[in-house]
């Protein structure tokens, strides 16, 4: 039987601590990422420090188009992550409390129609928006290689490692793999299809992938918080650099 918050107070989650810590850490997590993206977009205009570019910035906007460097990039990511399920669920119960947890009924709000009607409906774009992370996920990947060829005084480049090149690195897997765990992917491999006998292509391959997706996909929540830290981390380092608070790390 559905129970109120207030009779579940006190109860706890799956993980053992108390079922209100979840929804007000994503609160938390999620605020302080978006005020410090904003920053980003209004107040900062690189990301560049030498062969390392932050995620944030990437890929640059040299294409002509005059828009502030962050927000060129940023709106593909921001908006695949906003909705995405995950963070969807996250999102209503930290910031809307609408559930707040398992257990607690919604809210019974007279015009509510969940994700069917505006102002929600939307977020059934996730799909689209995964297509566009793709692409970004490109950018990244180029950018990552790029961390690894350093300029040589007098011309030319090498082959290096810093400690920027492992975290760019580091970085672009997660968010790999975070995007390959997305729901969307699950169902685009072989979440559509009723039968794997009658898929297209190569039923065996597809259901191995399928199946293959499916324990990525069981780890999501956690590609979805690691992700979005590397991200925040990757700059964070590497606007350390270009204020010149540190100085580059590199191994060989
Ligand atoms: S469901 Fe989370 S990225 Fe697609």
């Amino acid at each position: 039987m559905a129970q109120s918050a207030e009779t579940i107070h006190g109860s706890k989650s799956k993980s053992g601590a108390a079922w209100w810590v979840e929804p007000y850490l994503t609160v938390l997590a999620l605020g302080l990422f978006g005020v410090y993206s904003l920053w980003l977009v209004f107040f900062q205009h690189t990301g560049q420090f030498q062969n390392y570019l932050s995620p944030f910035f990437s890929p640059t906007e040299d294409w002509g188009i005059k828009v502030l460097p962050a927000l060129w990039v940023l709106w593909a990511p921001l908006l695949f992550r906003a909705t995405c399920y995950y963070y969807r669920k996250e999102i209503y119960r930290g910031f809307f409390h609408d559930p707040m947890a398992c257990g607690v009924p919604e809210s019974r709000r007279k015009f509510y129609f969940g994700e069917t009607r505006f102002p929600f409906i939307w977020t059934n774009l996730h799909r689209w928006f995964w297509y566009i992370a793709l692409v970004v996920l490109v950018f990244l990947w180029i950018d990552a290689v790029k961390a690894f060829i350093f300029p040589v005084a007098g011309g030319g480049s090498t082959f290096g490692v810093g400690l920027g090149s492992l975290i760019m690195l580091v970085n672009v897997s997660l968010l790999t793999m975070y995007s390959l765990s997305c729901h969307a992917f699950r169902h685009l491999v072989g979440g559509g299809s009723q039968k794997f006998s009658c898929a297209d292509g190569s039923p065996t391959t597809r259901y191995k992938l399928w199946n293959t997706v499916s324990r990525w996909n069981e780890k999501h929540g956690l590609f979805a918080w690691v992700s979005m830290f590397s991200v925040w981390f990757t700059d964070v380092y590497i606007r350390l650099l270009i204020y010149g608070v540190i100085h580059p790390v590199r191994f060989f």
